[in-house]
C-alpha cells in the first residue's frame, strides 16, 4: 500500500537544499529523497537509527493518508480487522499508550492494555515469559515501553509477533521522532535544510536520540543545547552542533524542541538547581521575542510548566505541542499498518484508508 498523500505532503520539502554546514557531519546526512518507490519490509519498529531516509519518508507519507481518517464522522477503517495489538507498557505513559490504543482501534484491531501493576510480574515472572504468555493468546503486535535500553530489541528476539518500541530507557523513542518530523514537515513544508535546536537533557533522552537520527537522515541542521553535564561534546559524533549558550542559538532556529527537565537528575549533580536551569535554558516570552517570527516551538510532553517552558509559550501561537499529539495518532496508525503488512508478506496493495 502506498497511502495517498495530501496535497501538501505531495510536495514535501525534502526537496529543498540544505544550508551550508560549517562542520564536517556524519555520513548519514543525505537530504533529498522520494518515497515513491519505497516499500516497507520491517515487521518490527525498534529504532530510527536503522531506518533509511526513504523508509522514514514512507512512514510519514503513509501517516498522511491515515490522518484524514481521524477527521471522518466514523473514525475507523478495517485495515487491522481481526488482528490483536497489545500495549505492554512497563513504564508510565499518557500520550504514547493512549495514542497507540486509539490508533489500533481506528484500524479495527482488538487491543489489550497490559499494566504491570496487578500483573504476575510482581510474583517474579520475567518480561520474556510475560510477553510469550500474552503472545500465546494469539497476538499480532506487541507495543513495548520499558525502562531498560534494548528492551524492545530483546523482546523482538523472544516472540514471533511484531514488536514496536514505545520507548526503551535512554535509547530510542521512534514513534515520537516520527510524529515530530511529521509535524515539522506539516508546519514548515520541508525538513531538509531547516535549523532545529533540541534543548535539555540530551545525553539521557531517548526522544533526543531518535530525533537526531531522523532529522539528520532527512538533512536538517541540528544543534543540541544545554548544560555541559547534559550535553557533552561527544554528541558531535551524531552529526550535530553542540551549544551551551541557548541565547546565542535562538535567533537562527526554524524549530526549537524543548525537552522535559527530569527532576530526578536535577536533584543529583548534573545542575546546581532547577531555578538556574530555567534561567539559562528555559523558553519564555523574552527569549521567544528573539526567535524568528515563524519559529516552531515543540515539546514531546509531559511539560514542566514554568521550568523548561513558560505557559504563555506552551499555549501560544508558535507552539505545536497539541498538534504533535494529534499527528501522533496518524503516525502510529501508519506504523501499526506497515509492520503488520510486512509481517504477513503483503506489499503495497489496496488503500487501507478506505472503509
Ligand atoms: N512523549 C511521550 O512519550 O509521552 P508519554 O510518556 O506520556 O507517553
Amino acid at each position: 500500500m502506498k497511502a495517498t498523500p495530501s496535497k501538501q505532503q505531495a510536495e514535501p520539502a525534502d526537496r529543498a537544499k540544505p544550508r551550508t554546514r560549517t562542520k564536517k557531519k556524519s555520513a548519514s546526512a543525505q537530504p533529498q529523497h522520494s518515497s515513491s518507490k519505497t516499500t516497507w519490509n520491517r515487521r518490527h519498529l525498534l529504532g530510527i537509527e536503522e531506518l533509511s531516509p526513504e523508509e522514514i519518508i514512507y512512514v510519514l507519507d503513509t501517516a498522511a493518508g491515515f490522518a484524514e481518517v481521524s477527521t471522518r464522522s466514523i473514525k475507523k477503517v478495517p485495515a487491522l480487522r481481526g488482528k490483536v495489538v497489545v500495549n505492554l507498557f512497563l513504564e508510565d505513559s499518557t500520550r504514547t499508550r493512549s495514542s497507540f490504543t486509539l490508533a489500533a482501534q481506528r484500524l479495527s484491531a482488538d487491543v489489550l492494555d497490559f499494566y504491570s501493576a496487578g500483573s504476575s510480574l510482581s510474583k517474579g515472572e520475567s518480561v520474556r515469559d510475560t510477553a510469550r504468555n500474552i503472545e500465546a493468546m494469539g497476538v499480532d503486535i506487541i507495543i513495548c515501553r520499558h525502562s531498560a535500553a534494548g528492551a524492545a530489541h530483546y523482546l523482538s528476539r523472544c516472540v514471533e509477533c511484531s514488536v514496536i518500541n514505545a520507548g526503551d530507557g535512554q535509547h530510542e523513542h521512534p514513534t515520537q521522532a516520527l510524529l515530530d518530523l511529521y509535524t515539522i514537515r506539516e508546519k514548515k513544508g520541508r525538513i531538509a535544510g531547516l535549523k532545529v535546536a533540541i534543548v535539555g537533557d540530551i545525553a539521557h533522552s531517548r526522544v533526543a536520540r531518535s530525533n537526531i537520527w531522523a532529522l539528520r537522515k532527512l538533512g536538517a541542521d541540528v544543534t543540541v543545547v544545554g548544560p555541559t553535564t547534559l550535553v557533552p561534546r561527544s554528541l558531535e559524533t551524531m552529526g550535530v552542533h553542540v551549544s551551551h549558550k541557548f541565547d546565542e542559538v535562538i535567533p537562527e532556529m526554524d524549530v526549537i524542541n524543548m525537552l522535559r527537565v527530569q527532576h530526578e537528575r536535577m536533584a543529583s549533580t548534573v545542575f546546581p538547581s532547577v531555578h538556574e536551569y530555567t534561567w539559562l535554558f528555559g523558553m519564555n516570552q523574552d527569549r521567544l521575542k528573539r526567535a524568528r517570527p515563524d519559529v516552531l516551538i515543540m515539546h514531546p510532553g509531559p511539560i514542566n510548566r514554568g521550568i523548561e517552558l513558560a505557559s504563555e509559550v506552551a499555549d501560544g501561537p508558535q507552539s505545536s505541542i497539541l498538534r504533535q499529539v494529534t499527528n501522533g495518532l496518524a503516525v502510529r496508525m501508519a506504523v501499526l499498518f506497515l509492520v503488520n503488512q510486512a509481517a504477513h508478506g503483503g506489499g503495497p496493495s489496496d488503500d487501507p484508508t478506505k472503509m
